[in-house]
């Protein structure tokens, strides 16, 4: 039945649904399909019940016999209340257990993806598929198993009772069928339609949203407000436009049902009272309420089989977007035989490293460069010539579009990402905290840190007197994204969660921007104990900084210009000179 119901597409992906959710969670669904056929049978029986009912109160009956049917219907009832709940309750145990798989799997392959996955997908979209996504393919499962099960096995139970109590009542009354079937058809087309733009319309929403709790600042600074509120009013305009949209033509399932089974039972009634060649349709008044309820119980399950396939067309939208998600191709993949990579003494060598994010222009071009082992190399040049890029090559956040990185040797793509990233230590330009304390922050750098460990890594970045004065000390909050915090004191945590990384490789993209020049000269100490030893690569564009680097790289447009000793490359008359003479006077 379901072959019929689908395109191929959805076919497929439903199946694996079903082959990979139901395998899953089998016990529960096994007992949740027990105790579904319990209540059609439930069902059936309380129909079947009314004759007895109807009998017994009828005169003449003995005592007992009436006990006995009044215990018969409680215990039936009592079947039906237990399983009804049973039923519930495992399936929204399998269920549950479900959405919460879904998730994980889903944010699994999320933190798999390389940066250029961010870029591309929406946050909206992203945060659509672990809140509605992941529930659809929930309902999916549910809407199929309840009525293959529940409905359908309730149904025929019931239609065995009325063929049972009244066969030629039951003939004529399955007339209504075909009817009924035609209409949900054209029901189910219309609604499809409407939730999938719904859907975009919601991933919008959570857009702005997020926007908003981003770039509060900026919206304020700049009076945004209104305009926010008119994009945001247009997108829950559409999306209450269109949910009323679903409500109505949901909602027109039910009287569409409601006037069949209405004209059903009237005419029954009508039918009751006439008799076919001079014999009763009806033989006795039991049988026929019997009849009567089994038809007006039949219409719930009805109803739910007949909408079926619009929940499931509705719910396969999600699951679309759930496996969209998962299927999104990783483009940055560890190797299988991926090595541990070998310690040494941490030299890194670009080799004719060719590069551009996406489709775009080549942002690295031909570059071959080597940073010495244990030495300091600042990278300077104009704003968009690629130096952060450099730093994206280093940490393999991106692979080269040809050419190669080695460090010690070795090409970053042989080894394991987390022995790549355990040796490089990094602060950016953009420097991002947890939600949680400025302890737990730290303890990023580092797991199974000391208490005095920590301390000693914010005196050395000076932010031991700064986190001091906190209300309470390591243990304040430093809010989403380190809200509560000014730009200094949070490049600052980052520096010193870095310090306390304590890996052979150091990378500072202009890690000392956001400070003022008295924290500034002290970081400047703090770091250049740190790139004791180590291999340190900075970019930055203060003079002082680049005057106590062993080398200076001049990148321009993606190339390497001119390199030396900085003392050298001052005295040069070459764009470095002058990009720092203007800069001597307050730097120095
Ligand atoms: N994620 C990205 N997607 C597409 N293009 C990018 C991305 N990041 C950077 N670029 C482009 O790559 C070029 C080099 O950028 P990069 O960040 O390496 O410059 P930079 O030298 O660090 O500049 P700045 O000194 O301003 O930090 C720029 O033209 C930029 O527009
Ligand atoms: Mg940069």
């Amino acid at each position: 039945m379901l072959q019929r119901f689908l395109a191929t597409m959805e076919r497929k992906l439903l199946w694996r649904l079903l082959a990979e959710n139901f395998r899953s969670q089998w016990p529960w669904y096994a007992l949740g399909i027990i105790a579904m056929v319990a209540v059609a049978g439930a069902t059936a029986a309380s129909a079947w019940i009314m004759n007895d009912i109807v009998r017994s109160l009828g005169p003449g009956t003995p005592k007992s016999e009436v006990y006995m049917v009044a215990f018969s219907v409680a215990m039936i009832f009592a079947v039906r209340g237990t399983a009804t709940y049973l039923q519930s309750v495992f399936m929204a145990k399998a269920g549950n257990a479900i959405v919460a798989t879904q998730q994980r799997r889903m944010y699994d392959r999320m933190l798999k993806q390389g940066l250029s996955f961010y870029s591309s997908q929406g946050t909206g979209d992203l945060l659509l598929s672990f809140t509605q996504a992941a529930q659809s393919a929930r309902n999916v499962i549910d809407t199929i198993v309840a009525a293959f099960m529940r409905d359908l096995l309730t149904l025929v139970g019931l239609i065995w009772v009325m063929f049972a109590q009244q066969p030629v009542l039951s003939s004529i009354s399955f007339i209504a069928i075909p009817f009924a079937t035609i209409a949900m058809q054209r029901l189910t087309r219309l609604i499809r339609d409407v939730v999938s733009r719904e859907l975009t319309s919601i991933s919008r929403i959570m857009e702005v949203v997020n926007e908003t709790t981003t770039g509060i600042r900026v919206i304020k600074a700049f009076a945004l407000e209104d305009r926010m509120a008119e994009t945001m009013g247009y997108t829950i305009g559409r999306v209450e436009k269109m949910s009323n949209h679903i409500a109505r033509l949901q909602a027109a399932t039910m009287p569409l049902m409601d006037f069949l089974s209405g004209f059903a039972i009237a005419g029954i009634m009508a039918l009751s009272a006439t008799s076919i060649f001079g014999m009763h349709i009806v033989t006795s008044q039991g049988q026929l309420m019997s009849f009567l309820t089994a038809l007006i119980m039949a219409y719930e399950p009805a109803r739910r089989i007949a909408s079926m396939r619009l929940n499931l067309e509705t719910g396969m939208l999600g699951v679309e977007l759930m496996y969209g998600l998962l299927d999104h191709p990783i483009t940055l993949v560890e190797k299988e035989d991926a090595r541990i990579l070998p310690k040494g003494p941490g030299q890194i060598v670009l080799r004719d490293v060719t590069f551009s994010y996406g489709e775009n222009d080549k942002v690295l071009k031909n570059l071959d460069l080597t940073f010495e082992a244990g030495k300091t190399t600042a990278l300077v040049g104009p704003s968009g010539g690629g130096k952060t890029t450099i730093m994206n090559m280093i940490m393999r956040l991106y692979d080269p579009v040809s050419g190669s990185v080695e460090i010690d040797g070795t090409d970053i793509r042989d080894v394991t990402f987390a022995s790549l990233r355990e040796k490089i230590s990094f602060v950016g330009q953009e420097t991002f905290l947890f939600k949680g304390t400025v302890m737990e922050n730290l303890l990023l750098g580092r797991r199974g840190a000391t208490e005095e460990e920590v301390i000693a890594a914010a005196k050395d970045a000076n932010a031991h007197d700064f986190i001091m004065a906190m209300p309470q000390g390591y243990q304040s909050n430093v809010g989403e994204n380190g809200r509560n915090l000014s730009g200094g004191q949070r490049q600052r945590l980052s520096i010193a969660r870095a310090i306390l990384r304590d890996a052979p490789i150091l990378l500072l993209d202009e890690a000392t921007s956001a400070l003022d020049a008295e924290s500034e000269h002290a970081i400047q100490q703090a770091l250049i104990r740190l790139g004791e030893g180590r291999t340190t690569v900075m970019i930055a564009h203060r003079l002082s900084s680049v005057l106590r680097a062993d080398e200076v790289v001049v990148i321009m447009d993606g190339m390497a210009v001119d390199r030396g000793a900085p003392k050298e490359l001052v005295a040069r008359e070459n764009f470095f000179k002058r990009a720092y003479d203007l800069q001597t006077d307050k730097a120095v």
